[in-house]
């Protein structure tokens, strides 16, 4: 006799991780190029000793930390070791069998699998001209919808729906819960995205997430929350694994919110850089939708894995899709200049 798993295992999509090699320049997790904050590296040298110990299950510190950065009470936020945790949690919390799930695709690729593992149905609705159908997603809805997911700036292909994302949420049902995932907040120009714990604070049906894994650049310590109405908070909060966030992960995060000037300063630099690549690849002919985020998206359809393979053959790794696009983190200068030399001889690559 064997172990009897869930049907919906069979199908369940793995997550695929960006490519890591040693001394390649990694274009590919949508990280932050520029290393530990000075504050966060203080800390970490300062708290090494205690990780022999359980950290406060409760991330009081933390909390209360994230609350105060964005004028909310602690009772709103949620933490979780990395905003897809959170994202999972909150999935936990509101999906049961057979429910349904609604967001854009291609968006964020843990979405899909989040939706099954809590049991609940994907729909995906098509993006256009690479951004989020806002229409279609509200269409879309049904009486079996439980959560809607909207990723803006969207994963992977940069783009942002602005103003428009209000009336959106005024449509959907007050019963059914709206996710802004807001992982690349920092990236995007507030003039054109609206930052959604300013826009919906009064909405009891939003919940927004953030991550500390891109600007500030703590993708290895896996920290991520949300912020929302506090009955759903607390929901949240019971279906996180008890004690993921740890105690190091916890202090570095506070320590991160301290240093907002180098955030703000290096998101500059990256943006700036996003623009520069953006403009050469045009210049060499590829299409690349306008990102708010802190990647490009080149939708080469079926060129994305023999694109990346020909990056990678230089030791640049960029993120394929394949038969989709390539997703390209933006790096330092001189990696953004060794991935722009990549693109141009693979724009004029003899035609076989
Ligand atoms: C849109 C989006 N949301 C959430 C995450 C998860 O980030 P983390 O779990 O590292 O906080 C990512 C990571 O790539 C992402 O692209």
């Amino acid at each position: 006799m064997t172990v009897r798993l869930r049907p919906a295992m069979a199908s369940l999509p793995a997550y695929v991780a960006g490519r890591k090699s040693p001394g390649a320049v990694v274009l590919a997790s949508n990280e932050s190029p520029y290393g530990l904050l000075p504050a966060v590296a203080a800390t970490i040298g300062r708290l090494t000793s205690g990780v022999s110990r359980y950290p406060d299950m409760t991330a009081t510190g933390l909390v209360e930390a994230i609350a105060t950065y964005h004028g909310v009470a602690p009772e709103q936020v949620a933490v979780g070791a990395g905003s897809v945790e959170v994202v999972g949690q909150i999935a936990s919390a509101v999906i049961d069998s057979g429910d349904e799930v609604v967001f854009g695709w291609r968006a964020f690729e843990a979405y899909p699998i989040i939706t099954t593992v809590a049991g609940g149905t994907s729909v995906k609705v098509p993006l256009r001209d690479h951004v989020h159908d806002l229409d279609a997603m509200a269409a879309a809805i049904t009486r079996r919808t439980r959560l809607v997911i909207v990723c803006n700036p969207n994963n992977p292909t940069g783009t942002a729906v602005g103003a428009e994302l209000s009336a959106f949420v005024e449509q959907i049902p007050d019963d059914v819960l709206v996710v802004i995932d807001e992982a690349y907040h920092h990236y995007a120009d507030p003039a054109v995205v609206p930052d959604a714990l300013l826009a919906f604070r009064d909405r009891p049906n939003v919940v927004v997430t953030r991550t500390f894994s891109k600007a500030f650049a703590l993708a290895g310590l896996r920290v991520g929350y949300c912020i929302g109405a506090s009955e759903i908070v607390t929901a949240v909060r019971k279906t996180q694994v008890p004690f993921s966030v740890s105690g190091l992960a916890q202090q570095c995060a506070i320590a991160a919110l301290g240093d907002e000037d180098e955030v703000r300063r290096r998101c500059a630099l990256t943006v700036a850089e996003r623009e520069r690549t953006a403009a050469v690849l045009r210049e060499l002919g590829y299409d690349v939708p306008a990102s708010q985020a802190n990647f490009v998206w080149l939708p080469v359809g079926d060129d994305a894995a023999p694109f990346a393979e020909h990056c990678a053959g230089d030791d640049v790794l960029v993120r394929p899709f394949a038969g989709e696009g390539v997703r390209v983190t933006t790096g330092l200068p001189e990696e953004n200049d060794r991935f722009l030399t990549l693109a141009e001889s693979w724009s004029r690559r003899p035609l076989s």
